[in-house]
């Protein structure tokens, strides 16, 4: 297969999108992030990378918490608009419904599957960008979502962001831990 170098940055691959919450202020803000990931499995520890012009910095940075939701794709539009507009000249509060775990930390959305709550642990500073580590203190799903222990993709319905185009998650291709079992018996 032949290869063309391309102008350098980081490579495609699809985002995972999920609405990071945080109290500035006293006040709830959300934006929306694709530099998101897990760092750990066991014990959860997760990371969002955010700019440091963000409001919402300043928030974390403040109370030392963050929480993380996982929106559905019927939340396309609120998600986007959470990412295109800054809480430093829009009250983004009363976008989403918020709800707190056992104490008031950083809101999370009733209206997102999926949620955590996340105890700052490590800030990492990059030359543009702030990379916030956080432990998962506290996880919410949906009790209509849940399936076998774990949350339903098809219930959840999580979106991807692949260039400038957000998408749904496609047909499972294989199963995890498992799928590459017929190519040790070959070798
Ligand atoms: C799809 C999407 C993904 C985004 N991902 C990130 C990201 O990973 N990191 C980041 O710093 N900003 C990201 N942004 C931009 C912020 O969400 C946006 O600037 C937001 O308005 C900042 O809000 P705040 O100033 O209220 O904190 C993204 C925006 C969109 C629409």
């Amino acid at each position: 297969m032949e290869k063309i170098q391309l102008h350098t940055q980081a490579p495609a691959a699809p985002l995972p999108i999920v609405i990071a919450g945080a109290l500035v202020q006293g006040k709830e803000n959300y934006l929306t992030i694709g530099a998101y990931g897990i760092m750990s499995i066991q014990p959860p520890v997760v990371y969002i990378s955010s700019m440091k012009a963000h409001y919402t910095n300043a928030g974390i940075k403040e109370t030392g918490y963050f929480s993380i939701n996982v929106p559905p794709a019927g939340l396309v539009r609120k998600t986007d608009y959470c990412g295109l507009v800054s809480g430093r000249d829009t009250d983004k509060s009363g976008v989403f419904t918020p709800f707190y775990g056992k104490k008031k930390l950083a809101p999370m959305i009733r209206e997102c599957p999926v949620n955590a709550l996340c105890k700052l642990v490590k800030t990492v500073e990059l030359p543009n960008n702030d990379v916030f580590i956080g432990d998962v203190i506290e996880y919410y799903l949906d009790k209509s979502c849940l399936a076998d222990g774990i949350p339903d993709p098809k219930k959840t319905e999580p979106l991807l962001l692949y260039g400038h185009s957000y998408r749904r998650l496609g047909r499972a291709a294989g199963t995890a831990f498992a799928a590459g079992k017929a190519l040790m018996k070959k070798r």
